[in-house]
Parts: C-alpha cells; sequence; structure tokens
C-alpha cells in the first residue's frame, strides 16, 4: 500500500531513483540512464564513511551542499546520522528534497535554500561530515564554495566533481627572473544559456579544476590530508576514467 505522498513522488520523473516505502522506485530521468552514477558514487561514499567512522554514526551529523533532491542526504539520514542539513539554491530542488524526506520519514533531514557562497558558516557550525557533491564545477568561484566546504567540515568533506586534462609546468611570472610553478589548472565551461536546467549552475560561468588544482587547493585551505578516492571497478565510467574524481579532505 503506497501513501499520498508515495502516489505524488511516483507519479512523476527524478534525478534519483529513490527507494519508497512500498519498494517502488521513483521514475528516473530518460529510463535510469544516470543511475549508474548515482549507484557509483554512494557505493564510494559508503567505503569512506565506514573507513573514517566505522558503522555507528548516531553521534554524527553531516551537511550536505547541493543537495539537489536529497539523494545523498537520504542515504546519511538511513545510515543513522542524527542531524543532515541539506542545503541547494533552488527552491523546486529543496520542496522535492522535502517530499522525499516526508514519504521516507527522515525527521533528521533538515532542509535550507542557500547559494553555497551565501552560508553563514559562523552560525551553522562545523559537521562532521560536508558533502560537496556535483557542485564546484558549476560554479565561478570554486575556490570560494571549498572554503565554505572547509569552514564547515569537523572531520571529513567530500568533493566530487567533473574535472579537466591538467596542465603544468614553469611560467615566467612577470619576469624570466621570476619563475613559477603551476600548480594545477582550471577550464571555463559554458553554462550561461542552461542556467534554467535543474542541475546547472545559477550564473552560467564555470571554473572546472583539475584534479591536480583541486587536491592543491584543498591542502591550501586547510585539510591536513586529502586524497582521490578509489573507484570500484564496476563504477560508472567518468569516474573510473578519472573525469570525475571524488576526493576526500580530512581535518583531523
Ligand atoms: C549536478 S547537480 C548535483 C546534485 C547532487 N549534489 C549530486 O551530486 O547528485 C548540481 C546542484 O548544484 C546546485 N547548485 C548550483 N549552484 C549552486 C550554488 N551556487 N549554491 C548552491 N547550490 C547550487 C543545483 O541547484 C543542483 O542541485
Amino acid at each position: 500500500m503506497s501513501s499520498d505522498l508515495e502516489t505524488r513522488a511516483l507519479s512523476r520523473p527524478w534525478f534519483y531513483p529513490f527507494k519508497l516505502p512500498s519498494g517502488a522506485t521513483t521514475p528516473s530521468y530518460d529510463g535510469g540512464w544516470l543511475d549508474g552514477i548515482h549507484h557509483t558514487r554512494s557505493a564510494m561514499l559508503d567505503i569512506a564513511l565506514r573507513a573514517r567512522f566505522g558503522n555507528d554514526f548516531s553521534q554524527r551529523n553531516a551537511v550536505d551542499l547541493a543537495c539537489h533532491q536529497g539523494w545523498f542526504s537520504v542515504q546519511l539520514a538511513q545510515l543513522g546520522f542524527r542531524d543532515v542539513l541539506s542545503v541547494d539554491a533552488r527552491s523546486e530542488h529543496i520542496a522535492d528534497a522535502t517530499l522525499i524526506r516526508d514519504t521516507l520519514t527522515l525527521p533528521q533531514m533538515r532542509l535550507l535554500q542557500s547559494d553555497v557562497h551565501a552560508l553563514d558558516t559562523a552560525a551553522l557550525g562545523a559537521f562532521d561530515v560536508c558533502l560537496c557533491l556535483g557542485l564546484i564545477y558549476h560554479l565561478e568561484n570554486p575556490v570560494g564554495a571549498l572554503r565554505v566546504a572547509r569552514a564547515l567540515t569537523r572531520h571529513v568533506c567530500l568533493v566530487e566533481t567533473q574535472v579537466v586534462p591538467n596542465m603544468s609546468g614553469m611560467v615566467d611570472y612577470g619576469s624570466y627572473k621570476f619563475v613559477r610553478a603551476l600548480q594545477g589548472s582550471f577550464g571555463i565551461i559554458d553554462e550561461i544559456d542552461d542556467t534554467h536546467g535543474p542541475e546547472a549552475s545559477t550564473t552560467g560561468i564555470c571554473l572546472v579544476p583539475s584534479t591536480e588544482a583541486l587536491c592543491w587547493i584543498m591542502r591550501k585551505i586547510g585539510f591536513s590530508r586529502v586524497e582521490v578516492l578509489p573507484v570500484p571497478a564496476d563504477g560508472y565510467e567518468q569516474l573510473l576514467h578519472g573525469k570525475r574524481v571524488m576526493v576526500a579532505g580530512y581535518v583531523d
């Protein structure tokens, strides 16, 4: 027997294949074409969290930056996190994540509509886990967003992103007498005509880091240890081939 909430959830396509209490799964975009990327990232997140915290999450809290419809927030709530703050810039995602939260009866999920850059990190405090998945390559200020993520992280921050090929080498920095090494690179992607899209940038100018740039920046802004997480052998092709990465930044 499905509830009225389930009936609502099942009546339209979602970005994610949510498993509902009756056992039914929400229909996802394009007949489930993207489900693989979500399942691979969930598996990687699960491994990273258990490696850091063991199997008891009951004393842990988390913030999910750019939560979209709440896929990873639901995962954390169902793992037993006591408090999960789910943040997204788009009101329609906050409404959808609220419907999913209520359908799944996960009162430990709190929803907040906000641009990541506008978050008051001092007021929010620190979270054991900070998720920053699928976000920074949609931003014109990815370093600023990573600083927000760092400020919100008590133990570990998971950053997952599309990456661009790296450039390395030496640069004559104002003069041949001042030579600096490149620490990584960013690529510019144009989403200016796509800002209406539910998964897209809100401003349209996107700076996509190389893996080397991302890891270097995460170290420089205060993560004491940074590692690119291994991808399961049956993982989504982009992660398997290093076109996207999930990076863990540890504070302690
Ligand atoms: C590709 S989706 C990724 C969603 C989810 N984290 C995931 O990995 O599946 C990008 C998300 O970032 C959100 N977003 C884009 N710019 C944002 C910003 N400046 N602040 C907060 N959220 C933003 C979008 O609304 C969308 O939900």
